[in-house]
């Protein structure tokens, strides 16, 4: 049985996440500050899952973890606070400021040095940022510079320590407390979140528990310092029109994958008749340099979504990339998310992965399935595969 710990356990994103991991058979040690959410968490659960209290802002508290705790396969750096006071950064008060950077920041890297006699070779680092790390959001005090931060000292811990594979998740607004004290609080209109957001409506705090149930499995395996943006593409829009409230409730979960391939394909698939709808392109790979923003096009031409479901494409990456090369292959990632762009209202998804010549393409299967699935369907206009 895989071991993961787990911060930020006792409330939203974190409470759905262990659930999450629970039903896939994971043992989850579950650290929090607040004892009685956490209590009645484990008692929830059941089963042989741990309990730690601790005040992440605290170093000690930190460095106190490790002891008594069994080999950890995973490590989810969940917990996070915002700001909700109000006051613009330049009226900020400095115990506040430096207890938000602890905690979002600094404790996410302490955490893994401090169990670094737990951690198994290999094992996964997956640290919950923010959209806000991607774009500011003023009058949150320090929150958007935390997440900013936070994402791109995972990627250089990541090239610093190689033994562990780290990754960085970026949901947008979820409907946890978190969210539900900034709508009370008036510092969030829900209806103009929603306008910002091609599909059309907030995360479900369940969605980001798969994608990090996903991301703590070896499943994840192809995915190395990469960046996954759980937010309905809201990252990814940059035009000014109002996308209207989302007509279409996201399907189970658990809908099984009905995964069809346009192109040629010559492994095993696993697909169910009835489900939720996907479709895997894998005819670009094959366009020539010069050419793929056309075959792009006609792919997704080709697959005709017009409704709930999912076009994943597989993109190919040159080794030696041209500036002509670089310059298509980011054209390449903007036109997934333009289309995502488009098709956010019919609740259609499209998402790509980027995958060098000659790839086994069975390898990346597990990740494409879930890329494709009902557990992704916040997911929309990314392309996977690090800068
Ligand atoms: P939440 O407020 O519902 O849960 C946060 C959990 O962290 C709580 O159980 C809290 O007790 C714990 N915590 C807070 N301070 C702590 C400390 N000093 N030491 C130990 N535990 C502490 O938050 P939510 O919404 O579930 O957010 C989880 C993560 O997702 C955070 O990192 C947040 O920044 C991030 N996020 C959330 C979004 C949303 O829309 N809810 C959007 C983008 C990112």
């Amino acid at each position: 049985m895989e071991t993961v710990l787990l911060t930020g356990a006792a409330s939203g994103i974190g409470r759905a996440t262990a659930r999450q991991l629970a039903l896939g058979g994971r043992r989850c040690v579950l650290v929090d500050r607040n004892a009685e959410a956490l209590r009645s968490l484990a008692d929830a659960l059941g089963g042989a899952h741990l309990t730690r209290v601790a005040d992440l802002t605290d170093p000690a508290q930190i460095a106190a973890l490790a002891e008594g705790l069994p080999p950890l396969h995973a490590l989810i750096n969940n917990a996070g606070m915002t700001d909700d006071s109000n006051p613009p950064v330049i009226g900020q008060d400095p115990a506040g400021w430096r207890r938000l950077l602890d905690l979002n920041l600094r404790a996410p890297a302490r955490l893994p040095l401090a169990l670094r006699e737990r951690l198994v070779p290999g094992a996964r680092i997956i640290n919950v940022a923010s959209g806000a790390g991607l774009r500011a959001i003023p009058w949150r005090g320090a929150y958007s510079p935390s997440k900013a931060g936070l994402i791109a000292q995972t990627r250089a811990m990541a090239r610093e320590f190689p033994a562990w594979r780290f990754t960085v998740l970026c949901p947008g607004f979820v409907r946890t407390e978190l969210v539900a004290a900034l709508i009370q609080a008036g510092r969030l209109d829900p209806a103009r979140a929603v306008a910002k957001i091609p599909l059309g409506r907030l995360g479900e705090p369940q969605e980001i528990a798969c994608a990090l149930a996903f991301l703590a499995s070896a499943e994840s395996a192809s995915l190395k310092a990469d960046l996954l943006a759980v937010d309905g593409g809201s990252s990814v829009f940059g035009g000014s029109q109002a996308y209207p409230p989302c007509a279409h409730a996201p399907m189970a979960y658990d809908t099984p994958l009905a995964l069809r391939v346009q192109g040629p394909w010559d492994g095993p698939l696993q697909t169910a008749a009835q489900g939720y709808p996907a479709l895997l392109d894998t005819q670009v790979l094959a366009s020539p340099p010069g050419r793929r923003l056309d075959a792009i096009v006609q792919a997704a031409r080709q697959a005709a979504l017009d409704g709930p479901g999912s076009l994943t494409l597989l993109l190919p990456r040159d080794p030696d990339e041209s500036w002509e090369g670089a310059g298509e292959r980011a054209a390449a990632r903007m036109l997934i998310s333009t289309l995502a762009c488009e098709w956010g209202p019919k609740a259609a998804r499209i998402n790509a992965v980027e995958v060098p010549p000659g790839a086994d393409l069975a390898a990346s299967l597990p990740l494409l399935r879930f890329v494709a699935g009902a557990q992704a369907q916040y997911l929309t206009g990314q392309t996977l595969g690090s800068p």
